[in-house]
């Protein structure tokens, strides 16, 4: 009886990396992978030929292509929410209706982005957005990669219900030229919500004639964002198939459409359709999403790793990690399967990070000479984003590769303190240039990866029933009801609200 992918995979064994690179003189025309500006080096991990073998085996066996075709065709993918992922079809990769759709929505928000530069929004320098998650993170990240010299209006995204977040938005934004974007695919989202009233009110407040009339929405419930007020002509709508964290490509772009221009926009897509065409017809051995997640589940269930650290070596890349945090861990940080058993192994891993150097001078030391295995994920590109001599961005490079190979090469000494214990794995993701397209390459590969983890767990990245619990229950409290609650969440709220509770 031939074995089962996983119990193939647990009994591999596994080399230390130097050995690796010694035995395998092909190791880095296999494992590193160029595509759409991008070299992906998964060579300073430990994923041998055999376990690279194992996983093709294990893919095979969760009939992970047949899932992915499936994905791009518009078929059900996301059963507990009974919905597709048609996140591709944004950028032209997916069911011919739904790529066509999405074009027509895609001419729209273009439409108003024509008439906002041509005056019909009176003036306009400031953009308040305000949503949450999947319908705040990509546009944030957009806008701050790749507008730091192009940006052609100062855009605020507020997101936390903490008022000071607010506040701070909308310091030094004029009223009067201010657009309010209000970005929620449900429509129905606390925070954005209660941020979007305050907003409006903060518009009428300073005297803005008809702060409706300066406010768009950008939502895939438009009866509910009809109900809240919003004209009907200024909401741009997308498909209920996108997901939040997915979304980036959808109408949930308009600020950063709107902040970098529509070619910028459209140059994003272009690069995503061409990480997605990859995805989809590239063998899956040289696969560049499909080897990430061989490297992701290789350390998470063979080897226990339960972190993975992603440092940018690029600070227009600085807000990466926190829109992966969302990606890879809402996705996939799941314990139940498709059919609803139990997945029985180590899904998302938590992701964490920071931008370098300055985390060479913080976390560094643990990733050197700590105790957990950390899978370390390096970013960055060998174009700078600045106008400052070379060596600012030699040095940066210089500094980001040395990191991997000490990591790897470790260094003896007979005194502990000064011990590095090498073998600690790394994959460099080196972008040409963080251009538009080459964004939208990166990003598409990282949601394909998200995918590709799934598939090979069985589990279902694209609902998020995890995170409704918690806002359910902050109902519960809003309507008063803490008499069910445990004796330290009501002394709690004694102690915040007096004995009457919220
Ligand atoms: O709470 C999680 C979540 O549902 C995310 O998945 C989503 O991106 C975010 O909230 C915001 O939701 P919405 O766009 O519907 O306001």
């Amino acid at each position: 009886m031939s074995k089962d992918g996983w119990t193939a995979l647990e009994e591999a064994p596994t080399f230390a990396l130097a050995a690796l690179f010694a035995d395998e003189p092909d190791r880095l025309s296999r494992l590193a992978i160029e595509e759409a500006g991008i070299r992906f080096d998964f060579a300073k991990t430990h994923l041998s030929r055999a376990h690279v073998g194992a996983f093709l085996a294990l893919a095979d066996e969760r009939g992970l292509a047949a899932r992915r075709d499936a994905m791009f065709a518009g078929e059900i993918v996301n059963p507990t929410e009974g919905r597709a992922a048609e996140h591709g079809a944004e950028r032209g990769q997916g069911a011919p209706d739904s790529v066509a759709r999405a074009a027509g929505r895609h001419a729209r928000m273009r439409a108003l982005i024509d008439a906002i530069e041509a005056d019909a929004f009176g003036p306009v320098r400031h953009i308040l957005h305000i949503g949450i998650g999947g319908s705040a993170l990509g546009p944030k990240l957009l806008i701050d990669a790749l507008g730091r010299r192009a940006g052609r209006y100062d855009a605020a995204i507020v997101a936390n219900i903490d008022g000071a977040a607010f506040e701070e938005a909308i310091t030094g934004f004029d009223p009067h030229a201010t657009l309010l974007v209000v970005a929620s695919k449900t429509f129905t989202t606390g925070e954005t919500l209660m941020n979007a009233r305050s907003a409006l009110q903060w518009l009428e407040e300073s005297g803005v004639d008809d702060p409706y009339g300066r406010t768009i929405a950008l939502t895939a419930a438009p009866a509910k964002a009809i109900e809240f007020g919003i004209d009907e002509t200024r909401i741009l709508p997308f498909a209920e198939s996108v997901g939040g964290r997915y979304s980036l490509w959808s109408s949930i772009g308009f600020p950063a459409a709107l902040a970098l221009g529509w070619d910028t926009f459209e140059s994003l897509l272009e690069g995503a359709a061409a990480m997605d065409r990859h995805f989809r017809f590239a063998p899956l051995a040289a696969n560049a999403p499909l080897l990430a997640a061989f490297v992701d589940r290789y350390y998470a269930n063979l080897r226990g790793a339960e972190t993975r650290a992603v440092f940018a070596y690029d600070e227009r890349l600085r807000l990466l990690p926190a829109y992966l945090q969302q990606l890879e861990m809402e996705s996939n940080g799941k314990s139940a399967s498709l059919d609803g058993g139990a997945v029985g192994r180590a899904t998302a891993p938590i992701v964490w990070g920071g931008v370098g150097t300055d985390a060479q001078h913080a976390t560094f030391q643990l990733l050197h000479q700590g105790t957990h295995l950390v899978p370390v994920e390096f970013v960055a590109a060998i174009e700078p984003g600045h106008g400052l001599a070379d060596d600012h961005h030699g040095e940066l490079l210089i500094n980001c590769f040395a990191q991997g190979a000490a990591l790897m090469a470790g260094r003896a000494s007979d005194d502990p303190h000064r011990f590095y214990p090498g073998d600690r794995p790394s994959t460099t993701i080196l972008l040409d240039r963080l251009d538009p397209p080459t964004l939208g390459a990166l990003l598409a590969f990282y949601e394909h990866r998200a995918f590709a983890n799934a598939a090979l767990l069985g589990l279902n990245p694209f609902d998020q029933f995890g995170v409704e619990l918690g806002k359910a229950m902050a109902k519960q409290l809003d309507d008063h009801s803490a008499a069910d609650f445990d004796p330290s969440t009501r002394a709690l709220l004694a102690r915040a609200f007096g004995e009457a509770g919220a």
